[in-house]
């Protein structure tokens, strides 16, 4: 009678964890979200039930009936996974269902997994810190919901020396990069965009931060290159590591970057 809450990782079953291959494996039911690549659903045995209750636009789950449905079976079975994109407490909402599966009585335990946030830039060939150059990374939402407050201090992280990871932030990239540049980053600042990391489709894209202001560019973005395609992931670091050291600016040292899904 536990609802295990397990990360996916971010595509790739192989950078599942040991511990989350066990479970997908022993469990009674998988509880997914629309995050999860289809190669790690494969995973799961196929006498064992699926639920997707991934929230897409326009059939959306609400987080209630989610955690509702999780509390009723963990009532009902031995062993409920509910499996997760990445891990399960980045910006996952996975905070919220351990509340309402203790608030239940329910067992639960947690099963970190590799979260987008750290394995999108590294797939991408951005390490998220390196001597010298980012001493820090900070992972932020993007998503901003309508007529809501932003709870994102933007002025105050591009004063903060540092990678910026920014999950869910392709539809605001334009107003992100104008008040990043305002606050004082650099409009040469590196971006790399990280599309599906870590699957069949991974694409990167990689060019300035003012860049994001445009419309054509983000659609067309310069540079993109299939995953095939790309030489390799340390050529790729190389070439970031070149470009920003080639830059005598302080500010100008921070990359920023955005991972899509
Ligand atoms: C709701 S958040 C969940 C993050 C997840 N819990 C994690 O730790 O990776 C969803 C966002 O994570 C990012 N993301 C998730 N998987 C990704 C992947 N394979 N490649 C690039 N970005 C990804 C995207 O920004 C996406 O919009």
């Amino acid at each position: 009678m536990t609802v295990h809450l397990v990360g996916a990782g971010p595509g790739d079953p192989e950078l599942l964890t040991v511990k989350a291959a066990r479970l997908l494996a022993t469990a009674d039911v998988v509880v997914h979200d629309a995050l999860v690549d289809k190669a790690v659903l494969a995973l799961v045995p196929p006498h064992v039930e699926l639920i997707d209750v991934g929230k897409r636009p326009g059939r959306p789950v609400p987080q209630e009936m989610i955690t509702a449905l999780l509390v009723e079976l963990g009532h009902q079975h031995q062993n409920v996974v509910r499996l997760k994109g990445g891990d399960p407490y980045v910006f996952g909402r996975g905070g919220e269902e351990a509340l309402g599966l203790v608030e239940a009585g329910v067992a639960f335990d947690v099963v970190p997994g590799v979260t987008s946030a750290i394995a999108a830039p590294a797939l991408g060939g951005v390490p998220v810190t390196h001597r010298g150059l980012a001493a820090a990374v900070t992972v932020v939402t993007g998503h901003r919901r309508h007529g809501e407050e932003e709870d994102t201090d933007w002025e105050a992280l591009a004063r903060v020396d540092g990678t910026i990871v920014v999950l869910m932030g392709v539809a605001e990239r334009a107003s992100i990069a104008h008040r990043l540049i305002e606050a004082g980053r650099s409009p040469e600042t590196p971006v790399a965009v990280v599309e599906r990391a870590a699957s069949a489709g991974q694409r990167v894209a990689i060019f300035g931060v003012a860049a994001q202001r445009s419309r054509k560019v983000i659609e067309r973005p310069a540079g993109v290159a299939s995953a095939q395609e790309q030489p390799s992931g340390l050529v790729l670091r190389h070439r970031i590591i070149r470009q920003i050291s080639a830059e005598n600016n302080q500010l100008r040292k921070r990359a920023t970057v955005l991972a899509v899904p």
